[in-house]
């Protein structure tokens, strides 16, 4: 049978790659992917994967008659310091906000590795419904290990925390990089787990819903980062490699599809079917999933227009070496890209919560 009509696939067939003539290396590393005859890029390990995302989301639709599972577009705020602020930045010297995003943007893809990490129970043990030849029945058999490859690398073979940190220093002319980015990251990331949504289901089901559709998110809003990052570093104003950095990002962002395709999949899969709870009662699939990802959207929503500004203008008052500071911060605030988020994400809004009291 062509394996475009399959819906069960070997471990080693979704980390299969494609056929290519020439590997990508980069910077003497050889990183994931390559170029086929014709000189395009191809993604790693999607010989089988992509097919199979393919089949199991037809799959899906056809048989629950319900669409796919998406983080709505409106909750994705536009990326601060925006382009036209970060080349202003750039023109008065002030490189250090660029330098740092770049960094941290290779450190949360180095986190990727710990996908593979996360345990999977028994499916059977908690979706009542069966799941053969979905891509629920694949996590454990590929699709976690083919996306940890992709993120963090594998072996000798550079992923997208090396090819990160590539496009920077070649974008950037090997900048200094602060030690202290690493530690803040974890420092930000707080310690211990959130409260239980759904304590009936047990810890391990909800982790399993939870970290899916938290990195679903993450690979969302990243992907408005990652399009950012590479009209900036394909700006010769900004980027001394405007090539061969840009070129790289856009094979990452070619590499990331797979993993937004897959998560929302299984997401999906969860939601039209029904979950049991530690003791055998029925619990709605789509609740769960929608309250779990709920949560986690909210969180990136503030981070994204809270936490981050206030960091950003907090680095650039620390990094400048400028005469007028205030004059500086007055045109970095005025080319800033307005948003306003949706109605139920209001109480997020800088001024909402300047003006909401300290503690609930
Ligand atoms: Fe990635
Ligand atoms: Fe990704």
């Amino acid at each position: 049978m062509p394996h475009e009509s399959r819906l069960s696939f070997s471990t080693d067939e979704i980390l299969a790659n494609v056929d290519t003539r020439e590997p990508l290396i980069v910077n003497g590393v050889k990183c994931h992917g390559g170029f086929d005859a014709d000189g395009h890029y191809r993604s790693p390990r999607t010989a089988f994967r992509v097919p199979a995302i393919k089949a199991w989301q037809e799959q899906h639709v056809a048989t629950s008659g319900t669409a796919l599972f998406e983080i709505p577009a409106d909750t994705v705020s536009p990326q601060v310091p925006s382009v036209a602020q970060v080349k202003f930045l750039m023109r008065s010297g002030v490189r250090e906000p660029l330098v740092r995003q770049l960094s941290e943007i290779a450190i949360v893809e180095g986190f990727g590795a710990m996908i593979r990490e996360l345990p999977v129970p028994p499916l059977s043990s908690f979706i009542r419904e069966s799941t053969e030849g979905t891509a629920l029945a694949h996590l454990a058999s590929g699709l976690f290990e083919a996306h940890a490859r992709d993120e963090a690398g594998w072996s000798e073979e550079g992923g997208h925390r090396q090819m990160w940190d590539a496009a920077r220093d070649a974008a950037l002319s090997n900048p200094a990089i602060s030690p202290e980015i690493y530690a803040n990251m974890i420092a930000r990331r707080g310690a211990g787990q959130p409260v239980a949504l759904f304590p009936e289901l047990g810890e391990p089901v909800e982790r399993l819903i939870r970290f899916m559709a938290n990195v679903l998110a993450i690979e969302v809003f990243a992907a408005s980062t990652f399009a950012w990052a590479e009209e900036l570093l394909s700006d010769p104003e900004v980027s001394d490699a405007p090539d061969d950095a840009a070129n790289l990002v856009r094979f990452i962002r070619s590499d990331e599809s797979p993993h937004v395709e897959y998560l929302r999949t299984a997401l999906s899969e969860i939601q039209a079917r029904t979950l049991l709870t530690l003791d055998g009662k029925p619990v709605s699939g789509r609740k769960v999933v929608d309250d779990l990802a709920e949560r986690g959207i909210r969180a990136m929503v503030r981070q994204r227009l809270n936490d981050r500004p206030v960091m950003v203008r907090d680095l650039i008052r620390k990094t400048a070496k400028v005469k007028d500071l205030e004059g500086l911060m007055r045109e970095f605030d005025a080319i800033g890209t307005p948003w306003t988020p949706p109605a139920r994400y209001a109480d997020l809004a800088p001024e909402a919560s300047a003006a909401a009291p300290a503690s609930y």
